[in-house]
């Protein structure tokens, strides 16, 4: 299998912008230059003899030409590395064909045929895990989106529809269990080998192709539909891992409950497999009826996952099974819709884990991670529309963008037309296009006729990138209140000037003496600035915007701090409240970083949060999960992104300065907080979760105010904890600070753990995440662990993820943090070209940090650009990140 992939013809389905293909210069994509394929392939069927070093792969696909196309002497079938070991059409071998670049490119005559092509594989030496690869032992695919075309030659685009039927044979001892997409219908032996078919009836494109072959067992279950189809329920996993399956198949079953009440969407199969494999590029992959995982969202118990795992679980195993309908079903006409399934999908499984929790905390950490992963994507040169209008290697177009913005721009449409009109327009669109390749225009429209709305501008939020911003301003005339607003939606690469969107603002402008108002209202800015007049307000209101989050955007509002104190006390929607918050600590630290505050202005204005922060350790209405999310200090990263330029090492310094006084200036209602949680047994109730969440809340503030203290409890709460979320809590504390508790607690919870990779992962992130002022050094020293390997995208990204997201590792001064990630890029380049093209993003924010900084990580992304050898992965980021 090759390793370097060679830059022609990336794609059959969209002419190349330039033919003259440079080995540093890949072909760009264009969207407007989509085509339909001149062919349609009504049949598959493939046989895998398998094998870890050598497997045989024969298709014979039938092919008709495509009515709705141009015509075409030829047709093109995509490879990638492959080669060709017998061609026939028709039955007769052919050498009447040529290769153009990886691809194989027949001439034929008439209106159909039938094309059979062998070719061998060595999944062992797949090391970028696209196509079929080994994995522990066993093999395994991953298609989407060109992986297929490292399997066998074939249009591998999403708009060329076929039925498979799948023949596997390979040794029984080796390859135990052989699982395929659809139903099994026959099965059999041969000696030492042993086989199976399987046919799939949906007809589907080749990114949604999946095998399975290895020593695996299940936890089986059933599912019994709306209409009274009984499904068959297996998640596969290792032998051993079968006990951390439960929490899996109980979510997978109420998926399914509650994809046919809140979508009326029923499940289609007999037959639905989980498989979970530990080397994944990925979370995990929706193939019709067979859903490969990563490990991480599969395996779930107290002993080894946190409370957030088990919702990642959840949440995960929602989003793949609603693909069914929202991917499989209607899946996408070419790959720049993406958001069509990814946006909608992410919606759907928010909406899932909302009604499954408490429906505030799954909003407030949706709108956190927006704001951590997609808000500096849509400032900076990586900035492209949730549908992009050219790529180099689509996988680099898996972004917050066209999942989470993606997610936030149809949520906005349920929210401008009420959750049954919606509802009404998701029927209308899956009724509508079921079984077809569609497009975002087909959705949009389909949700305009079944929901009534007029989306016309709307459309605007598929097209332009960036982040609008909003500036608010109310005042108050007479008996009026009187609002403006003025919206901008800066330039981003390739996108100079915009045009204003349609921003649905859900508003409510409070009485500041009987805390209440009189009902939200829904304000549609949909001009560059506007004017609203309520009337009946004797006394100025306070006004509490963009409630919910109803738009992606940001809030430029002039507000005095003793309202927002007001909102962060008084609000009655809790993501408002959160809000004010965060708002009361971002304007802080921004002004104390910028040098505008003198000391006595800073202590005052800390003081003064930990005052509002009182009120909400206090506040009897709320829960705990609810009071942890109020209590959560801004990310580094997000204030950052309201500075014009950042330097890290203020914004860090002045953070844990306001965290210190917070946590002694609330040091007695803090501990009595943690005193009470203590109290609460282990469950996997809100109630508990909460009690938890609090407790490493409290630490944290400890951690800055009193490290002694704080240690000293974080070893009792690791000491003493039965389950994942206390202890890693606490081990997260302890890792941040100096002192002997902190090697002792890593040397045992490495020796507790060793051999449970996934926890062995948090052993790794803890450290490369960490406070502590050398987590440079530890980082370097736990690359040399014989547990790392470069091979294993889990371990790759424990260490080195939460090392680049940690400012105080990665912005470290003297640079070094960005050698580090350059260096891996370029190690890791070669083995695994879709994951070390992630880590190019964060050396691509050098433009909004401190100009010291800026120069080193350019000369990193320089350093990059300069190498021999690069995937089209690594280089589009790179040269987009430079350009
Ligand atoms: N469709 C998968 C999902 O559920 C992700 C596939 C990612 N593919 C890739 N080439 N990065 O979101
Ligand atoms: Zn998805």
């Amino acid at each position: 299998m090759d390793i370097a992939r060679t830059p022609s013809s990336p794609d059959g389905n969209i002419e190349m912008a330039d033919a003259a293909v440079e080995p540093h210069d890949p072909p760009e994509i264009r969207r407007e230059d989509y085509r339909p394929f001149p062919w349609m392939v009504p049949e598959t069927r493939l046989e895998f003899d398998l094998g870890l070093e050598s497997t045989r792969v024969r298709s014979r696909l039938t092919v008709a030409r495509n009515a709705k196309a141009d015509a075409s002497p030829t047709i093109r079938l995509n490879g990638d590395g492959l080669v060709p070991t017998s061609v026939k059409v028709d039955g007769e071998p052919t050498r009447a064909y040529t290769m153009d670049g990886d691809d194989l490119v027949l001439t034929l005559p008439g209106e159909a045929h039938e094309i059979a092509i062998e070719t061998e594989i060595d999944p062992s030496s797949n090391t970028q895990l696209m196509g079929l690869y080994a994995s522990n032992g066993m093999l395994c695919t991953q298609c989407e989106s060109e992986g297929f075309r490292r399997i066998t030659f074939f249009p591998d685009r999403p708009d060329v529809l076929s039925t498979f039927t799948v023949r596997m044979s390979g040794a029984r001892d080796q390859f135990p269990i052989l699982l395929c997409n659809g139903n099994r219908t026959d099965e059999g032996e041969d000696g030492d080998t042993h086989w199976a078919e399987w046919h799939d009836p949906w007809p589907k494109p080749s990114y949604l192709f999946a095998l399975v072959a290895g020593d695996l067992v299940a936890r089986s279950d059933s599912f019994t539909t709306m209409n009274g189809r009984e499904v068959e329920l297996n998640v596969w996993v290792r032998d051993g891992d079968l006990p951390r399956t439960e929490h899996a198949m109980e979510s997978l079953k109420r998926s399914m409950k509650w994809d046919e009440e809140a979508f009326g969407r029923e499940y289609d199969l007999d037959l639905f497999n989980i498989v979970a494999v530990s080397d994944f590029n990925m979370g995990a992959m929706e193939n019709k009826g067979l859903n490969v995982f990563n490990t991480k969202y599969v395996l779930a118990d107290p002993e080894t996952a946190t409370d957030g795992d088990f919702d990642a679980v959840e949440g995960v195993i929602g989003h793949e099974y609603f693909h069914n309908w929202s991917g499989n079903r209607i899946t996408c006409r070419d790959f720049f819709q993406l958001s069509l399934k990814e946006g909608f999908t992410v919606l759907r499984d928010q909406l899932f884990s909302q009604d499954m929790g408490s429906e505030p905390v799954k909003r407030i950490e949706d709108v956190r991670i927006l704001r951590l992963a997609q808000f500096p994507e849509d400032s900076g040169p990586l900035a492209h529309p949730i549908r992009p209008d050219s790529y180099r290697e689509i996988s680099n177009f898996y972004t917050a963008t066209v999942y989470n913005k993606g997610a936030e721009v149809i949520r906005m449409m349920r929210t401008m037309a009420g959750e049954e009109a919606f509802r009404k327009g998701t029927d209308l669109y899956f009724d509508r296009h079921d079984g077809e390749a569609a497009t975002c225009e087909d959705f949009v429209r389909s949700i305009e006729d079944g929901a009534g709305l007029d989306l016309e501008q709307f459309r605007l939020w598929y097209s332009q990138a960036g982040t609008p911003k909003v500036s608010v301003e109310l005042t108050h005339e007479g008996e009026e209140a009187v609002l403006k607003l003025r919206q901008t939606v800066p330039p981003t690469p390739g996108q100079p000037d915009k045009k204003p969107m349609p921003i649905p603002l859900k508003l409510a402008l409070f009485d500041q003496q009987s805390a209440s108002h009189s009902g939200e209202k829904l304000v549609v800015l949909d001009t560059e600035s506007a004017e609203h007049r309520f009337d009946g307000f004797a006394n100025k209101p306070v006004l509490s915007i963009n409630r919910g989050f109803s738009a992606p955007v940001t809030i430029d509002r002039a507000i005095d701090r003793e309202d927002l104190v007001f909102l962060a006390a008084s609000d009655n929607d809790p993501f408002a409240r959160y809000e004010a918050m965060q708002d009361l600590m971002v304007r802080h630290l921004v002004a104390a970083v910028g040098g505008k505050l003198s000391e006595e202005e800073r202590n005052r204005g800390g003081a003064s949060i930990a005052e509002a922060m009182g009120a909400i350790l206090a506040d009897p209405d709320i829960d705990d999960l609810m009071r942890g999310e109020l209590m959560s200090m801004p990310s580094q990263t997000y204030i950052a992104e309201q500075m014009e330029l950042a330097d890290p090492g203020l914004i860090h310094a002045e953070r844990e300065r306001l965290k210190a006084l917070i946590g002694s200036q609330l040091s007695e209602p803090l501990h009595r907080l943690y005193e009470r949680a203590e109290q609460v047994p282990f469950s996997l109730d809100a109630e508990a979760k909460g009690a938890r969440k609090l407790k490493t809340m409290v630490l944290a503030y400890a951690a800055a105010s009193d490290p002694e203290k704080a240690a000293e409890l974080a070893a009792h709460q690791y000491d003493r904890a039965d389950n994942m979320t206390d202890r890693q809590g606490a081990l997260m504390v302890l890792t941040g600070l100096e002192g002997v508790e902190r090697t002792n607690k890593l040397l045992d919870f490495y020796n507790r753990y060793e051999g449970n990779a996934l926890v062995i992962d948090k052993w790794f992130a803890l450290q490369a995440s960490s406070l502590h002022p050398k987590v440079v050094e530890h980082v370097k020293a736990l690359a040399d662990h014989p547990d790392f390997t470069l091979r294993n995208p889990n371990r790759v990204r424990s260490l080195y993820m939460a090392f680049a997201g940690n400012p105080q590792g990665f912005h470290a001064a003297s640079g070094e943090g960005y050698k580090m990630i350059g260096d891996l890029i370029l190690e890791l380049d070669p083995i695994n070209a879709q994951t070390a093209a992630r880590f190019v993003p964060p050396l691509g924010r050098w433009r909004k940090v401190e100009s010291q900084r800026a120069a080193l990580m350019r000369e990193q992304l320089e350093r990059i650009a300069k190498a021999e050898k690069l995937s089209r992965d690594t280089y589009e980021q790179v040269s987009r990140s430079l350009a």
